[in-house]
């Protein structure tokens, strides 16, 4: 892929209140033609932008704790249209006209005629006949159409996928600068490759038509959005865009666990267990990340399946083992108090994601029971989760919504006795396929519990 240079931004963003929702066409129009690209964007977190449960419950709670000085803040990337249109506020959303409540919409993307810059949603819209778009020799018999370098760029979706605070500018969301400071930028890799595409991590042509009577092209973008919501996707989506999502996060990471190739029962032994972020083309976890969740389960068995050694598993009430690595973001209050609230954030008190490319590892000591069958294996699984359960019961009402925990990774290795034959120098760990199905929400894990325990020692954890 060649090296491409950024758009250039240009003039004022266009201000809230300036337009009329019926400038804008709504999408049911658009799929007359374009039905292929509204089957993917229909069901997916563009098109529920504005309908989220979860962003409602937050963007009122904000409202609120402000005095109504973010509604438009946070309205102006998640129902575009509404606050250019002036429908937005009032914050419960009775205002909004049916179209401003499709979310991030045809008709948005594609009146964008220019940027104002990154982040905040600077975006220019001039809504009418023209649609702008990557085609250069596109004729369609119902509107004009324009080429946009802007739209093949990240640039585009850095307008919303860089999040920085209304008042103070602390970055809540830097997924397109992660992008511009990480590997794949330098490598002229855009958003729209791995995410407009069906390769996922990398550019994979699409051909077909971008509308039904459009003549057949060597690629199409899509129109999905995916990436790793398989919560909201599952609950006012549908199940093709959440397993997709299960499937990008499936394809992010690499997990590979290294123990000593033998042991004696009642040895105190360290194993090492990599994280690499191999997919993603900015860091893992990326987005609102002081709400996401990634971590590593570590279990170690002996030859009779008993298990001595559980790190990262969810109690009862969905909570993780208060000793495990989270990677994520934590911010910081006026006080300097963690709060999970974006609006009151004025410092990042943590950040420990894994940048693109970037390895982490995390080292598990503990004792192998002296009566331990062989051979002991260790294995891992990185999961991921779109929130806190203890967040979304405070938000909703207990027992609402479970949210989803997704495998996204897993791998294994195991510890024979010194003499045992199957001990070999090749000893290494080995990564499986993650299970296509998620797990649906605590169960398994927090039953489980923890056996006899030895002993649970350090878990550190280091960078390379
Ligand atoms: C988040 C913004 C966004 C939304 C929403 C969106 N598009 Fe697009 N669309 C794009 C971008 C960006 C491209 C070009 C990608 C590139 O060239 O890298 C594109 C490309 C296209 C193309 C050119 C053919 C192709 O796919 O390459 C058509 C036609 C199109 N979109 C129609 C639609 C329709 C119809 C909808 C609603 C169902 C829609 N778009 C929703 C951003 C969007
Ligand atoms: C009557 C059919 C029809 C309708 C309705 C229609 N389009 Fe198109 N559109 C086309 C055709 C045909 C093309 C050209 C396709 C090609 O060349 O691959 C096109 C091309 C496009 C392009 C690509 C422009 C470029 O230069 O890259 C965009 C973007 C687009 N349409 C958006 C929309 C949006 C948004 C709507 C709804 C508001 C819409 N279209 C409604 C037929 C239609
Ligand atoms: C108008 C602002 C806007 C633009 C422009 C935009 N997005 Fe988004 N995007 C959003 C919002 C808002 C959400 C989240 C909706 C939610 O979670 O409620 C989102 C969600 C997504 C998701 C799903 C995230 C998840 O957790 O599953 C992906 C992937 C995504 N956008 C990619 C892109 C790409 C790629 C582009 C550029 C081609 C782009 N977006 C342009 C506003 C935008
Ligand atoms: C090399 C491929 C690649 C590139 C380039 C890339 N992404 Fe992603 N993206 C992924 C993968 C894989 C995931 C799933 C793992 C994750 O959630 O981070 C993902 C996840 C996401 C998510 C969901 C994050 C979450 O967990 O809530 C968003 C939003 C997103 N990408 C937006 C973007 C934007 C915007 C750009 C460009 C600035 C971009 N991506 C560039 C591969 C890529
Ligand atoms: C500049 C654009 C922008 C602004 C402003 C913005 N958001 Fe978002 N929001 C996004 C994007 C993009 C995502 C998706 C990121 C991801 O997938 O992790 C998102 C995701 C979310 C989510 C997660 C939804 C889910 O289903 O997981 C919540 C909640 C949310 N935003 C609330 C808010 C609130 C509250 C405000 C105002 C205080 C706000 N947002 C302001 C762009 C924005």
């Amino acid at each position: 892929m060649l090296l491409t240079v950024t758009p250039s931004f240009a003039a004022e963003e266009t201000a809230a209140g300036s337009l009329s929702s019926n400038q804008f066409e709504r999408d049911a129009k658009c799929a007359g033609c374009h039905g292929i690209i509204h089957f993917q964007w229909e069901g997916g977190m563009h098109s529920l932008a504005e309908l989220d449960p979860f962003y409602k419950k937050e963007a009122e709670m904000a409202s609120i704790d402000t005095d109504g000085l973010t509604d438009t803040y946070c309205a102006r990337c998640h129902t575009p249209i509404g606050v250019v249109s002036g429908e937005f506020p009032p914050v419960d959303g009775s205002k909004l006209s049916d179209i401003a409540k499709r979310g991030v919409q045809c008709d948005f993307c594609h009146t964008v005629s220019g940027s104002a810059g990154i982040n905040n949603a600077k975006f220019i819209l001039t809504p009418g006949e023209t649609k702008w778009g990557p085609f250069s020799d596109a004729e369609s018999p119902y509107h004009l159409t324009e080429f946009s370098d802007l739209h093949t760029k990240a640039e585009f979706c850095g307008m919303c996928h860089d999040v920085n605070h209304p008042t103070n500018d602390l970055p809540l969301e830097a997924t397109y600068t992660e992008w511009k400071e990480g590997p794949y930028s330098k490598e002229g890799v855009q958003c729209q490759d791995c995410h407009m595409t069906p390769g996922i991590t990398q550019f994979e042509a699409n051909p077909g038509k971008s509308a039904s009577m459009g003549p057949k092209r060597d690629h199409i973008f899509t129109h999905y959005a995916v990436g790793g919501n398989a919560f909201i996707t599952d609950i006012i989506g549908d199940k093709t865009h959440r397993d997709m999502a299960i499937e990008r996060l499936q394809s992010a990471a690499t997990l590979v666990v290294d123990a000593p190739a033998s042991a004696e029962a009642g040895e105190t032994v360290t194993v090492n267990v990599s994280i690499t972020n191999s997919g993603a083309g900015h860091m893992l976890p990326t987005g609102l990340t002081n709400m996401r969740e990634m971590w590593l389960v570590v279990i170690a068995t002996d030859g009779d399946g008993n298990k001595f050694y559980h790190y990262g598993a969810l109690d009862e009430k969905g909570i993780i083992d208060p000793d495990a690595v989270i990677y994520n973001t934590i911010l910081g209050d006026a006080d300097g108090n963690k709060t999970t609230k974006v609006w009151f954030a004025e410092s990042i008190i943590s950040d420990n994601r894994i940048s693109p490319r970037e390895t982490v590892f995390e080292e598990h000591t503990f004792t192998i029971p002296a009566d331990a069958k062989d051979p002991v294996t260790i294995s891992a699984k990185l999961q991921y989760r779109s929130a806190p359960q203890a967040i979304i019961d405070y938000l909703f009402d207990e027992g609402t919504y479970v949210v989803p925990v997704i495998i996204m990774a897993q791998a294994s290795d195991s510890i024979n006795s010194p003499d045992s034959d199957a001990n070999t120098d090749s000893n290494k760990g080995v990564q499986t396929e993650p299970t296509t199905e998620s797990t649906p929400g605590f169960g398994a894990f927090g039953l489980a519990g923890i056996l006899t325990i030895i002993a649970i020692f350090v878990h550190g954890k280091r960078r390379v």
